[in-house]
């Protein structure tokens, strides 16, 4: 069953007219980020956003966030360096935070039996853009940052979402198991793209 069966929407950039005034994380961090950061981030081209929602509606049920990165070329796992030149710094595409609206999810799952995975369909078309923008750009790498949940977060539940990108395919570096990897030639082949 697709996400699109229980809740029918879609993704697109986010505006100062999106609502995020009832959006609740799973952490505090993104909730914050969302109502009070993205304006910053988008105005000032730090990042881009990307909404979920309802097609024609304004409210935010799950968003994510893409931004320039480089890497350094000796921090990254040995099966990634493969087909790499070795350039002291790699390029990337940031995926700094990830959220869904943890609230409308559970509404959505009790009135309908169904999951709607929206953390699954945010994550997808992320990968999708990033090899959208990389033909255009040039990255090597999408990154992400997985955020530590705080012992209050955890207190309300939340789970740490590095196991939820490990199980999609990326890799921890050692020297920061927080920051994962996938590269852009796996997103491709993934997603039958080359
Ligand atoms: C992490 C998050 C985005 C996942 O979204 P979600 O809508 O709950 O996840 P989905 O329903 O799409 O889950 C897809 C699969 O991943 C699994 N999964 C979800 N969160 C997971 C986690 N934290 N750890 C391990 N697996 C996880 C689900 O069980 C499901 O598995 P299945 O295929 O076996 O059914 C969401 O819980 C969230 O917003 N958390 C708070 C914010 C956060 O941690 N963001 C990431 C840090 S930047």
């Amino acid at each position: 069953m697709q996400s699109d069966q229980v809740f029918p929407h879609t993704i697109v950039p986010w505006t100062k007219d999106h609502d995020a005034s009832n959006f609740t994380s799973n952490l505090q961090s993104i909730t914050k980020y969302i109502q009070d950061q993205a304006h910053r981030d988008v105005s000032s081209f730090a990042s881009s956003i990307f909404v979920l929602t309802a097609p024609g509606d304004m409210v935010i049920r799950g968003f994510y966030s893409l931004s320039s990165i480089s890497l350094v070329y000796s921090d990254l796992p040995d099966r990634a360096k493969k087909r790499l030149s070795r350039y002291p710094q790699v390029s990337g595409i940031l995926l700094g935070r990830l959220g869904v609206d943890r609230d409308f999810s559970e509404k959505l799952y009790a009135s309908s039996g169904i999951k709607p995975r929206f953390g699954e369909f945010l994550l997808t078309d992320a990968q999708l853009r990033c090899l959208k923008i990389t033909k255009e750009i040039g990255s090597a790498l999408l990154v992400i940052d997985a955020e530590q949940p705080s012992a209050q977060d955890l207190t309300t539940g939340a789970t740490d979402p590095l196991n939820f990108y490990l199980k999609y395919g990326f890799t921890p570096l050692t020297s920061k198991p927080r920051r994962l990897i996938k590269t852009m030639r796996a997103v491709a082949a993934e997603f039958k793209s080359v």
